[in-house]
């Protein structure tokens, strides 16, 4: 059985102070059973966000990371780094990154790689563009990105990988894909690793929808079976909402 995880990614939103008062305010309200809940604040708030969360169930994880453990590589974050925070994920490959930031299927790769090397859950994030749907390349991009995300693993540490189908249409739009629509991809993203690694493993990887999740649509997502959970962004930013997707 896989459990649900229902991951807030906050992007470039908090700073430490506010990202306090955050988690003070989720920490107030009782986690049911039976899912896990991990926050990947901004790196600026992480330190913060992990003393905030000791004591509780809940995990912490990162945006981003670089593949090298140390160096010369002004500005990028290592995972040794993020390890001695206490982190538990760390998010790799949002479509933002790939948009904004130049990161591509092989940089996604290596990091994934450094991520799993290092103790690190990677949330590994896919997803299409409105014009790669209305052409109908969905699926081939998606499970091209995943098999990519994936290449050269070990097959012992498959079971580790979280990923997030993430059409590019329905990140801060309001626009969430419908249940059956993520539902049938995650489906396709669980067969291209059961083709690629093994059936076994594929059945133990959690696949996350994310995309204008809200506390009023999580029910059509998580009554589907493929779908494990979230990525919640928008919605994460404030404890009653996050906490009614949670709940
Ligand atoms: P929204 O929930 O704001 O649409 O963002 C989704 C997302 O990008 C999570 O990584």
């Amino acid at each position: 059985m896989r459990k649900p995880i229902i991951a807030g990614n906050w992007k470039m939103y908090k700073t430490h102070l506010e990202a306090e008062d955050l988690v003070k305010a989720l920490k107030e309200k009782k986690l049911p059973a039976g899912v896990e809940v991990v926050l990947c604040p901004p790196f600026t708030a992480l330190a913060t966000v992990a003393q905030a969360l000791a004591g509780t169930e809940i995990g912490l994880g990162a945006q981003d990371l670089f593949w090298e453990e140390e160096g010369a590589y002004t500005g990028e974050v290592s995972p040794l780094m993020l390890k001695a925070l206490g982190c538990a994920y760390v998010i790799i490959g949002h479509s933002e990154r790939r948009q904004y930031f130049g990161e591509t299927d092989e940089t996604v790769n290596k990091k994934v790689k450094a991520a799993l090397r290092h103790g690190l859950k990677p949330i590994i994030c896919v997803g299409e563009s409105l014009a790669q749907r209305e052409a109908g390349e969905t699926d081939q991009f998606v499970a091209g990105q995943v098999e990519k995300a994936l290449a050269g693993l070990a097959p012992e540490e498959i079971p580790q990988v979280v990923i997030a189908y993430e059409p590019i249409w329905a990140i801060g739009t309001g626009r969430s894909s419908s249940g059956v629509d993520a539902n049938q991809v995650i489906g396709l993203l669980r067969r291209t690793i059961a083709r690629e690694i093994s059936e076994d493993l594929a059945q133990e990887v959690r696949i996350q929808y994310g995309g204008s999740v809200k506390p009023e649509n999580i029910k059509e997502f998580m009554t589907l079976p493929e779908i494990d959970g979230a990525l919640v962004g928008g919605a994460s930013l404030k404890a009653d909402s996050f906490y009614g997707i949670i709940a």
